[in-house]
């Protein structure tokens, strides 16, 4: 009898033992997701990342960084960025880098949005769309004051606006150049109306290196707060095998495209007041090294 116990608890004694190390051997392998889902912002941040995971699973920069070149080429010579639309509109925007700034709008409480390049007004409407429900004000059943000023040197935009008269109502659209004396002054008689609390700027008109530096010239002054962002749209045109932009070299890069104009403002009037946010390139943008950040 008594010997018959003492074997039970030998085996039991194994059997605990076996199961475990099973148990240890199994933990590591059954996430194998937790070094990419502990990935806050930009690729490098995953590579750090030293769990059971990501050593039975590394992460290659090199793939990551040719997987973007490549499907930056992919993007333009497939012509992606002009396959969406919003609300039935033409969409010019990578709803990845959309759903970033819906999140920029919200987050810093934005009443007014300055955009160059309108082109048919949906990114217009997109942030009207947004902007409406954060800026309701459910107690009082009223809407807290926002405004966009869009601008745009093609008319059509306002006939797609006023397809959505709800949202109409918050879009100013000016059909001229977005530095033209026209457009700067309906942007300063808003903004003298208004007083916004926070400001977004998306600069989504004229890609060239000049313009866009131009752009950055005037609008910064509307950046308010720290922290608040100018978006320098398409930064990914500053591609060397991007012949519209890069055929010959101007500026402060190899290219002659919106990622030249900004390198040119950041090193001279932007200086010490602005600085790229890489954090807003969430695992995939085409606009890298342009959401550009007030700083002080
Ligand atoms: C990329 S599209 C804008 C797309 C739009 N933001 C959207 O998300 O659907 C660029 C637009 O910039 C406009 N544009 C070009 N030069 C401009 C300028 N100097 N001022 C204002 N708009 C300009 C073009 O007419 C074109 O409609």
């Amino acid at each position: 009898m008594q010997h018959k116990s003492y074997h039970s608890s030998v085996f039991g004694f194994v059997i605990g033992i076996l199961f475990t190390t099973w148990l240890l051997s199994n933990r590591g392998s059954q996430t194998p997701t937790v070094s990419t889902s502990s990935t806050t912002s930009t690729t490098s941040q995953a590579v750090k990342s030293t769990t059971l995971a990501s050593v039975k699973f590394p992460i290659d920069n090199t793939n990551i960084a040719r997987f973007y070149d490549e499907y930056y080429k992919y993007y333009e010579l497939n012509k992606e960025w002009m396959k969406k639309s919003f609300l039935g509109v033409h969409f010019l925007q990578n709803p990845n880098d959309a759903i970033t700034i819906a999140e920029i709008l919200h987050d810093q409480n934005i009443d007014l949005v300055i955009e160059t390049g309108s082109y048919r007004g949906a990114a217009a409407l997109f942030f009207a769309s947004i902007m409406y429900q954060y800026r309701y004000n459910a107690s009082e059943k009223s809407i807290r004051p926002f405004k966009i000023v869009t601008m745009d040197i093609n008319p059509e935009a306002q006939t797609y606006i006023d397809r959505y008269p709800l949202l109409a109502r918050y879009i100013t659209f000016i059909p001229h150049a977005s530095v033209s004396e026209k457009a700067k002054s309906i942007v300063n008689r808003t903004f003298t109306e208004l007083k916004p609390s926070n400001v977004f700027i998306s600069l989504d008109g004229d890609h060239y290196a000049q313009a866009v530096y131009e752009e950055l010239l005037y609008y910064q002054q509307y950046a308010l707060n720290i922290g608040n962002y100018i978006l320098v749209q398409d930064t990914r045109l500053s591609s060397k095998w991007h012949t519209l932009y890069c055929s010959a070299s101007k500026y402060d890069g190899p290219c002659n495209g919106p990622h030249e104009g900004l390198n040119w403002f950041l090193k001279n009037e932007g200086q010490g007041r602005f600085a790229i946010d890489h954090g807003k390139e969430y695992l995939f943008s085409t606009h890298h090294k342009g959401w550009v950040k007030r700083t002080a």
